[in-house]
């Protein structure tokens, strides 16, 4: 098969990967990729939002099938011009896509589906939010409606930081529309399930860790570390909590004539009073799947096939024994403005069974490599447990330099028992 996958990130390294280990991928095109996926196909300098791009390539090299990884491109509508074109796509449409685009679209259809997520009101404006909140007092949860690329949700310690979030959120560029949130508490577990419409495969439970520093203290970053599967949630419950929070959505968007295929991501929050989903999204995450991919057996490329011809029914997923550990190496001032220009060095003294994710890096002309975003590698390896994958991807971090390197030492900690 003649697979194009979209997208840039440490994500889709994992991904490009992955599909080019199955026997049916003949030729892996990546858009518009990084230096890691061009050791694995063919980069083409396209913007991953550049639909009439992306057809224009999907055409001329007669692909078979389109992956994509970035929730932007789904949300502007890349299936929809692709599936015009008959190419089948992995991801979904724009309007099933809006369960990650629309956090009010999200919180209406998990009540209409009966899934269980914290109790929460919407506000056209931030005055109207203000008046709620100055009228009920206590501490709320504020959140954009829109993408805010991660600046759109704030976690309040108390009513007056709520009445402060409510300004700060309704400043950022999703859109003036707000949402306030029961404040819950609890682990935080991602579970991801492979979706043709109708049927949900569910991954291996994964956890992420969002704030910058250890401890999860400081601001919330893309994700600065995973591993799987975790503990937290056992294979069993995992599989149990398909009926809970994937099958109703499914049936609920297919009731609405929008059917998701893809993956569905649920952030779910392990309360003291069960699970509630704090939002999905619409596509694999990041870092979650540098450690979930590495550890399935399966083949990937048969799965995207079947999520996008709607052919999942009775597949049953298989993994490697033992658990992944993947550590974000980001670059200085990350999550601000991060530092760009940065020569890594060490990534050819690696072991060859750790895997290095590149995320935000770049080749110079000269040839060297060097920092070109925030999260800049995702360091994985895989062992029979959690702690030996622990001790080996850190002993291959202690390998690779550049300056102001920030990476999290706990990654995983929670999962060690
Ligand atoms: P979201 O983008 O909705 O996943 O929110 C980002 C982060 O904010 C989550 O990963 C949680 O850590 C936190 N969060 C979101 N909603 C809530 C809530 N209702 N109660 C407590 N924390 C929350
Ligand atoms: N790791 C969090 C996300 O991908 O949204």
């Amino acid at each position: 098969m003649r697979i194009l996958l979209v997208g840039s990130g440490g994500r889709e390294h994992a991904l490009a990967w992955k599909l080019a280990r199955s026997a049916r991928c003949e030729q892996l095109w990546i858009a518009p990729g990084n230096p890691g996926t061009a050791e694995i196909g063919i980069n083409v300098e396209l913007d991953a939002s550049d639909a009439a791009g992306i057809v224009g390539l999907a055409t001329r090299e007669q692909i078979d099938l389109v992956v994509v990884g970035p929730e932007a491109p789904l949300v502007a509508g890349i299936s929809e011009v692709c599936e015009a074109i008959d190419v089948p796509v992995f991801g979904p449409s724009s309007q099933a896509a809006q369960i990650e685009g629309s956090k009010a679209f999200a919180k209406a259809l998990m009540a209409e589906a009966g899934v269980p997520t914290a109790a929460h009101h919407v506000f056209e404006d931030a005055a109207a939010a203000h008046a709620f909140v100055a009228d009920q007092g206590g501490t709320w949860v504020v959140k954009a409606d829109g993408l805010a690329a991660g600046k759109g949700v704030v976690v309040p310690a108390d009513h007056r930081e709520t009445l402060a979030a409510i300004s700060t959120v309704a400043a950022t560029k999703a859109g003036t529309r707000l949402i306030l949130e029961e404040k819950l508490s609890g682990p935080e577990v991602s579970l991801l399930a492979i979706c043709d419409g109708e049927h949900a495969v569910p991954l291996l439970a994964a956890q992420d860790h969002k704030r910058i520093g250890e401890g999860d203290t400081g601001p919330n970053t893309g994700g600065m570390g995973a591993y799987a599967p975790t503990p937290l949630l056992p294979a069993d419950q995992a599989q149990a909590l398909v009926d809970v929070v994937f099958t109703p959505i499914l049936r609920t968007m297919a009731s609405r004539q929008i059917p998701y295929r893809g993956i569905l991501y649920a952030g779910l929050m392990l309360t003291p009073d069960g699970v509630r989903v704090l939002e999905y999204n619409a596509r694999f995450g990041d870092p979650e799947t540098q450690a979930l991919l590495p550890l399935l057996k399966s083949d990937l490329v048969d799965l995207a096939w079947r999520a996008a011809t709607g052919t999942l029914k009775d597949v049953q997923l298989s993994w490697e024994a033992g658990a992944a550990v993947c550590v974000v190496l980001a670059a200085a001032n990350y999550p601000d403005t991060p530092r760009t220009g940065d020569p890594i060095q060490g990534l050819d003294t690696l072991p060859a069974d750790v895997l290095a994710f590149h995320a935000g890096t770049r080749r110079r002309a000269d040839g060297a490599l060097v920092t070109a975003g925030g999260r800049v590698l995702g360091i994985t390896a895989v062992e029979a447990d959690l702690a030996q994958a622990r001790q080996k991807a850190y002993a291959a971090v202690d390998q690779i330099h550049f300056d102001g390197m920030q990476v999290r030492r706990d990654i995983a900690v929670q999962g060690v028992r």
